[in-house]
């Protein structure tokens, strides 16, 4: 039997009321009711849905508060591909793009809807006669994941719209975020519970939206922003400003600092206008866009390649504070590398308190002349560490303020060398320094090496420190016990640490090369380098100086034969330059390696190799690709399974032959060789068109 009449009216009451206190509270800003008054009405409604069954809605707002774990997000296409914008850094390219759409479109001046971007994580959000059905990430653009749980949880995500023609069946796209302030109360939070840390607002947005368990996501106060619609069938805006007036009609958050501009010297005042306000903007922006207002101009327009004619990102410099220089510190990274790192004043730097800023090696540190006391530039861009980029004023210079390299490690004291021609120097203590047995141990149970799932930095910290792990050998021999004895580890939690050591024990063997953290061999060297050595004796013994020569020879006649229009011979080890060769020689000759990779690969004791699978012989007319950084909505495994599944190879280096580099978020140095050699650069959805997967 149901619920009676009244009780229903009223549950539905309910239901709309917390909604819009909810839309007062986190859209508009503007409450009506006090925070115990919207809790009474909330448990109230909670009671009658505990009590009655057939009252509970998927979208009700007591489902605000998370649901039940998944195991993994379902992975769905978006109906309207989500595209990327491109960019525009100085304004001679904002002209050019103004003088596009003119011509694009055979007007004189055109009218522009100019707004902020966001700097978080694009989400598209599904409403089927007015109620949010699906949201979705953006992954690669084609293909998202459907996060709809975590969605729910953002307060300011209509979960249901006033009903009307344009919302039976529209898809609302936006960018989930943090604001600053709330950025700050997160990590001050995570940093007392000793959980994770965000590096900055929109790696902790994106940390938190893609939770597996969304009543985690519901603790933390994410927001939203719409800046677009992917599909909405019955519109009638005529123009991108309209749509927005709607939008924000319909119970969407959208940004006051939105504006109309006649023509292109109005966008370049806007830009000004935004950046002279940006520090004090509640979000973090790393630029602005503008887009053609015209609706039925933007489709005249159409898209090049990936990104539409008719809008374009502005993009602000990265942002520059000024402070003091309190002390400068030396870090030892994993593979030994000393990193002189300024402790500084705190100062907020794109909504980010800043208090260390990397100064790379002494040569740079030197270049830059920074010595303690000093008021240095402090830079922050996107993702990367926070660096100094120069000293804008001496402080009061005394020879102690000045920075020496220490000649033993401040970690272990042991020698510090800097080899001739290396800008870095390095702790010579291996594994018997702690900073680097951390590291080292950290990098080994990565989840793209031996993936020892829940051997983080926390317990990391705790066996080193108490010599329970001397080297990644010992952990196949922790017993649960010593473990469980350690702080904040409970029984259960052990042994899921110990599950997770035992399930590693039967691995790939180029994952297993991989995480052995020789400098400079990543993940497609290790791939390399198994297909190569059937087995990890062969790669022990192997003689590098030889392996370099036979490499060279068969280099130079394929030099001759290429001239002759002879076929090429197979280049051994190809994809791998002589620095890592070096590097694998030196590692392999250091008896205490030998010593541990003995004892890891000890039957009675480490890991087993799984057989590798024959790597497919390259067919004629094969592509070289490179990959390098993090690939949106893509696994390395997977952009290499799919490059491989089309006949092409992956190697590790780039060089004249590669054809394609593949660039996800931070690319490094390859990017960089790619750009010099002027090969082609590809992002993961390019790559997945290029070899038509979709
Ligand atoms: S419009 C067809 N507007 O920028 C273009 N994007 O590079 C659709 N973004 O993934 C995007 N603020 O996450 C648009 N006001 C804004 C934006 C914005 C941030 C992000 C968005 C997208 C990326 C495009």
């Amino acid at each position: 039997m149901g619920a009676p009449q009244q009780l229903r009216e009223r549950a539905e009451r309910l239901r709309q009321e917390l909604e819009r206190h909810n839309h007062r509270y986190h859209v508009l800003d503007d409450p009506e009711i006090s925070d115990a008054e919207y809790d009474r009405l909330f448990r109230e409604l909670v009671q009658i849905e505990q009590k009655h069954e057939d009252l509970r809605r998927d979208d009700s707002p007591t489902q605000r508060v998370g649901a039940a774990p998944l195991d993994e997000f379902a992975q769905v296409r978006h109906r309207v591909p989500m595209l990327s914008l491109a960019n525009a850094f100085e304004e001679g390219e904002v002209l050019a793009f103004d003088r596009r759409a003119r011509e694009g479109l055979g007007i004189d001046g055109v009218e522009y809807a100019a707004e902020p971007k966001f700097d978080g994580l694009a989400v598209s959000l599904s409403y089927r006669q007015g109620r949010f059905v699906q949201g979705t990430t953006r992954g690669d653009g084609a293909t998202g994941e459907d996060v709809t749980p975590n969605l729910k949880t953002v307060r300011s995500i209509p979960l249901n719209l006033p009903r009307g023609a344009d919302t039976e069946d529209l898809e609302v796209r936006g960018e989930v975020l943090f604001y600053k302030s709330d950025f700050e109360k997160l990590n001050a939070r995570q940093r007392q519970a000793e959980e994770k840390v965000f590096a900055n607002p929109r790696n902790a947005a994106a940390g938190s939206l893609r939770l597996l368990d969304s009543r985690i996501t519901a603790q933390r106060p994410l927001r939203f922003f719409a800046y677009g619609v992917g599909f909405a069938a019955g519109a009638k805006w005529r123009t991108h400003s309209d749509m927005l007036e709607r939008l924000a009609e319909l119970g969407f958050p959208v940004s006051s600092e939105r504006r109309t501009a006649k023509g292109v010297e109005e966008l370049l005042v806007f830009y000004r206008d935004i950046e002279a306000r940006r520090e004090t903007l509640p979000y973090a922006i790393d630029g602005v866009v503008y887009k053609v207002n015209r609706l039925d101009w933007q489709a005249k327009l159409g898209f090049v390649s990936r990104a539409p004619r008719f809008a374009i990102a502005h993009k602000y410099a990265a942002e520059e504070q000024a402070t003091q220089v309190l002390r400068i510190e030396v870090q030892v990274g994993r593979t030994g590398v000393l990193t002189p790192v300024a402790r500084l004043a705190p100062v907020t730097v794109g909504g980010v308190t800043v208090t260390n800023a990397t100064l790379h090696n002494e040569d740079e540190l030197r270049r830059k002349d920074v010595w303690v006391g000093d008021t240095v530039i402090v830079r922050r861009a996107g993702d990367v560490i926070p660096e100094v980029v120069g000293v804008r004023k001496q402080g009061p210079r005394k020879a102690e303020a000045g920075f020496a390299m220490p000649e033993r490690c401040p970690v272990c004291e042991s020698p510090v060398v800097r080899l001739t021609g290396e800008a870095a120097s390095r702790c010579t203590g291996g594994l018997y320094c702690r900073a680097q047995r951390k590291q080292a141990l950290l990098h080994f149970a990565g989840r793209r090496a031996m993936d020892i799932e829940g051997l983080g930095e926390r317990l990391v910290d705790q066996l080193v420190e108490n010599d329970l792990v001397k080297s990644p050998a010992d952990l196949y021999s922790l017993p649960k016990e010593t473990l469980a004895n350690l702080e904040r580890m409970a029984e259960k939690s052990a042994q899921n640490v110990i599950d997770a050591i035992q399930r590693s024990r039967s691995v790939e063997p180029a994952r297993f090369i991989f995480a052995l953290g020789i400098p400079g061999v990543g993940e497609e060297v290790a791939k390399i380098l198994a297909g190569h050595f059937g087995s990890m004796e062969a790669l022990r013994k192997s003689d590098w100086s030889t392996l370099a020569m036979e490499k060279e020879n068969v280099r130079k006649q394929n030099l001759k034969r290429r001239k002759a229009n002879e076929a090429l011979l197979h280049v051994p080890l190809e994809g791998i330059g002589p620095e890592i060769m070096e590097s694998i020689a030196k590692f392999m000759q250091e008896p205490h390696n030998g010593g541990v990779i003995d004892r890891l690969l000890d039957p009675g004791h480490g890991v087993r190799l799984q057989e590798a699978a024959a790597a497919k012989p390259a067919r004629p007319g094969a592509k070289t690709f490179v990959l390098t950084g993090t690939l949106a909505g893509m696994s390395r495994d997977e952009a290499r399974a799919l490059i491989e599944s089309h006949g092409h190879k992956v190697v590790g280096s780039v060089s004249k032959k590669t054809d394609y580099v593949v660039a996800g978020a931070e690319a490094g140095s390859k990017l960089e060789q790619a750009r010099e050699l002027g090969i082609a650069v590809l992002d993961a959805s390019g790559l997945a068109q290029l070899l038509g997967k979709r």
